[in-house]
């Protein structure tokens, strides 16, 4: 395979998980992409929500390049996560810029540990972000692999009525209730250095603005309450919504390599982070995130 020149190279898929998630062959991200490259990873992307690139050894420039491709990109809240260099970056890294592992329990380092809650990228943003592109640089060598649910087939699978009462409802998204997700980072007078966002209100039920396929709109780490229901209902209906979205039938785990890049529509999935040891085993993993291209709708 010709790696030098990807826009003269064909590509190929290869299904992963049930239609869900499939890997792309013949690319090469460091490489200039022709549009038919751009758009036939855009169709792909639309067929299969999770899209695994293996063997990109790319700069973050690389993948900030790469990633413009589908839409402006998001400058992340959290200012310590930021990369200095390449605002755009989003580093999921329990190492710092230092090259050293945080310090166990600090702030930084607690933050990340959210990660490894269910959650849609940005569902705090008043328009979520559209996808993530995740490059994997740094692998630990137990633990750490990324689970996605397919918020469609959650969707398709739940008893007709039962989606139909639910696709009336709105749900409060908030980038603080992240923090309090965290017993630790809650109760803590730093709790980090984050822009202020407001609250924001996200249907239950969204459809894809291209598939026009309906999902479940969830984000465990952001979901304050559901609008129209007390908090207790509200609270059980989000807690059963989110066991049935995450049951082994809908989730494609992905167990990382090094330089691997994935690449996940957030406009119909949701991702958790395994534990791992981040006390003593690195794992750097660097994001870019496109901006999302309309308010969810139902
Ligand atoms: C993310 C995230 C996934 C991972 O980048 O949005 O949640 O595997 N991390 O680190
Ligand atoms: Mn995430």
């Amino acid at each position: 395979m010709n790696t030098l020149a990807s826009q003269d190279t064909e590509l190929s898929i290869t299904p992963r998980f049930c239609g869900f998630s499939a890997t792309i062959e013949g690319l090469n991200l460091s490489a200039s992409l022709s549009s038919q490259s751009i758009q036939q990873i855009q169709n792909y992307w639309l067929d299969y929500p999770v899209l695994v690139i293996t063997k990109q050894n790319i700069s973050d420039l690389d993948q900030v390049k790469f990633a413009k491709n589908f839409g402006d990109l998001e400058i992340h809240p959290s200012v310590a996560h930021r990369s200095t260099k390449t605002p755009e970056i989003y580093r999921v890294s329990n190492v710092d810029e230092n090259n050293q592992i945080m310090e166990a329990k600090s702030t930084a380092w607690q933050y990340l540990e959210l990660t490894w809650l269910w959650h849609t990228d940005s569902s705090f943003r008043e328009i979520p972000s559209l996808g993530s592109i995740l490059h994997g640089i740094e692998i630990p060598p137990t633990g750490g692999d990324t689970l996605f649910a397919d918020m469609t087939k959650a969707f398709d699978a739940l008893p007709k009525p039962e989606q139909e009462r639910i696709s009336t409802l709105n749900v409060f998204h908030s980038h603080d209730y992240i923090v309090s997700q965290s017993k630790a980072l809650s109760s803590r007078e730093n709790k980090g250095q984050y822009e202020s966002l407001p609250r924001v209100k996200h249907p239950l039920v969204r459809r894809h603005p291209v598939t026009k396929k309906q999902s479940l709109f969830l984000s465990p780490h952001t979901m304050e309450s559901i609008v129209e229901l007390k908090e207790q209902e509200g609270r059980v209906l989000l807690d059963d919504l989110i066991h049935h979205a995450t049951q082994h039938q809908f989730v494609y785990r992905h167990k990382w390599k090094v330089d691997d890049v994935l690449m996940w529509d957030n406009r119909c999935t949701m991702h958790a982070v395994l534990p791992y040891d981040s006390i003593n085993h690195r794992r750097v993993m660097h994001r870019t995130t496109v901006i999302g291209d309309s308010v969810p709708k139902a």
